[in-house]
């Protein structure tokens, strides 16, 4: 694998680019060198902008042949270091490459760059009546393609599902420069090995997505937001699955703990006007196209919760309500960012075992002598472990002691049935717990198909498998 990249190879660059969409500026190699995952930073060699799927093959080809690494690169909002230049190299830009190239209103789909802001997308298609759920708290700045990458989740994953679920095709570049399609404008498909859904959530290492045709569902027309606060995190963890066992799938259902809240309004610069004794709250969201279902359901979601102790719940009809409660949820990510050093684990659980999962956490912290701050999606058996940094851990504990009581939970969740990740991804900072949730056989799989589509190993290299020995 090439480290540097000679004048010549530059020069080509900018044949097939223009000089302008190739940077070895300073100030762009900084902003390529992060992403939102803890402290890290890598440094491309040079950042490259491409407008089209035909110039991307060409850079592919160049550094196919030059052997230089290539990582995509969205917005850099990700949590797991999936768009990290780890090996140097190439950073490969989708951000000038952000048309929404269609919106097919017969069919309910919309085709798109990658580089397109989710929340631009889900806008435009708002616009014509249409939906597209999924909505990571990033959505402001995150890009659909970097979603698609990540198969990435966020509030509503628990009614519509992921990034996944909306993903019908793919045309993506593969390390080689060839350009494939994968999938079709179809809602079913039974034709060949599904490479659409491989791509998704393979973190960039497979191929360059370069366009994609999601699905589309008519926009509910109405929501209500219930906050539902707790004297116990571990009774509203256990609230959470009684929900649906009442026959109520919430649009959103969402975990803070009381640390979690004060973290976001801290963040915001908003008061914490809840009671002293309230040790969690769960964000409950209705959503459908008649308002009176609605309240029928929400008041049994209420009988539900108040069966688990909880406080005086709080109903947010009007989206100005509902989005203020939801802002100090939305935050947290960038609040326990701004706030301290940390590191984040994404684990999801069978719902009904969430309880259980935070237990551990808990236990762990007091063995290992670590703050936890945790919140996350509820609804999903999706919990964001955030482990703080604070000034008694020495150097040596966070480097060495923390990633053993990471390892602790992670075997714990996956003896609860869980995993990993629900939908931040392995990337760089996951992958030398993967042994954990995959056999060697199941992982060897896993390299094999890595080896078909990227041989030389040179697409966002050094991700997902763990470190050999
Ligand atoms: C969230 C991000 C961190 O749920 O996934 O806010
Ligand atoms: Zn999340």
């Amino acid at each position: 694998m090439a480290t540097g990249i000679s004048a010549l190879v530059i020069q080509e660059f900018c044949k097939v680019l223009g000089p302008e969409a190739v940077s070895t500026s300073s100030e762009i190699l900084e902003a390529y060198s992060h992403d939102y995952t803890e402290d890290l930073r890598f440094f491309p060699f040079v950042v490259l902008f491409p407008t089209t799927t035909q110039e991307v093959s060409e850079v592919m080809k160049i550094c196919f042949r030059e052997k230089i690494p290539v990582t995509p690169a969205g917005a850099r909002t990700g949590l797991s270091g999936g768009s990290l230049p780890v090996k140097g190299g190439v950073a490969l830009s989708t951000s000038r490459m952000n048309q929404i190239l269609e919106i097919d209103e017969r069919n309910l789909q919309v085709i798109t760059q990658p580089g397109v802001i989710t929340q631009v997308l889900q806008d435009a298609v708002e616009e014509k009546g249409l939906y597209y759920p999924p909505d990571p708290s990033s959505k402001g700045s995150c890009f659909i393609g970097g979603n698609v990458a990540e198969s990435a989740g966020g509030l509503h994953a628990v009614k519509y599902g992921l990034t996944r679920d909306f993903v019908l095709a793919l045309e993506a570049v593969l390390m080689d420069g060839s350009i494939i399609r994968t999938g079709a404008r179809v809602l079913k498909n039974s034709t060949g090995y599904n490479l659409t859904q491989l791509l998704v959530g393979s973190e960039g290492t497979l191929a360059v997505v370069t366009e994609i045709a999601l699905k589309l569902i008519p926009k509910p027309r109405f929501s209500l937001l219930l906050q539902v606060p707790f004297d116990s995190a571990f009774e509203a963890c256990e609230a959470v699955s009684e929900v649906f066992r009442a026959g109520i799938t919430p649009s959103a259902l969402e975990f803070m703990e009381r640390d979690a809240i004060k973290f976001g309004t801290a963040y915001l610069g908003l008061p914490d006007t809840l009671p002293e004794s309230v040790q969690a709250v769960l964000l409950i969201e209705l959503d459908g196209q008649h308002q009176s279902v609605l309240f029928d359901d929400a008041e049994q979601v209420a009988a539900v919760v108040e069966k688990r102790g909880a406080g005086e719940i709080l109903i947010a009809t009007s989206k100005e309500e509902q989005n203020h409660l939801f802002r100090v949820r939305r935050c947290l990510g960038e609040a326990v960012k701004g706030t301290t050093i940390y590191k984040e684990e994404d684990a999801v659980v069978p719902r009904a075992e969430l309880a259980r999962l935070l237990s551990k956490v808990k236990e762990t912290g007091q063995k290992y002598g670590f703050q936890s701050v945790c919140y996350g999606h509820a609804g999903d058996g999706n919990l964001h472990i955030n482990i703080i940094k604070t000034p008694d851990l020495s150097a040596h504990q966070w480097e060495t002691d923390i990633p053993y009581a990471i390892r602790d939970i992670f075997q714990y969740t996956v003896r609860l049935g869980g995993t990993l990740s629900g939908e931040h991804g392995i990337g760089l900072v996951q992958k030398n717990y993967m042994d954990i949730a995959f056999s060697d056989k199941e992982l060897e799989l896993m390299r094999q198909i890595k080896q078909v589509f990227d041989p030389a190993g040179l697409l966002n290299p050094a991700k997902i498998f763990p470190d050999r020995e």
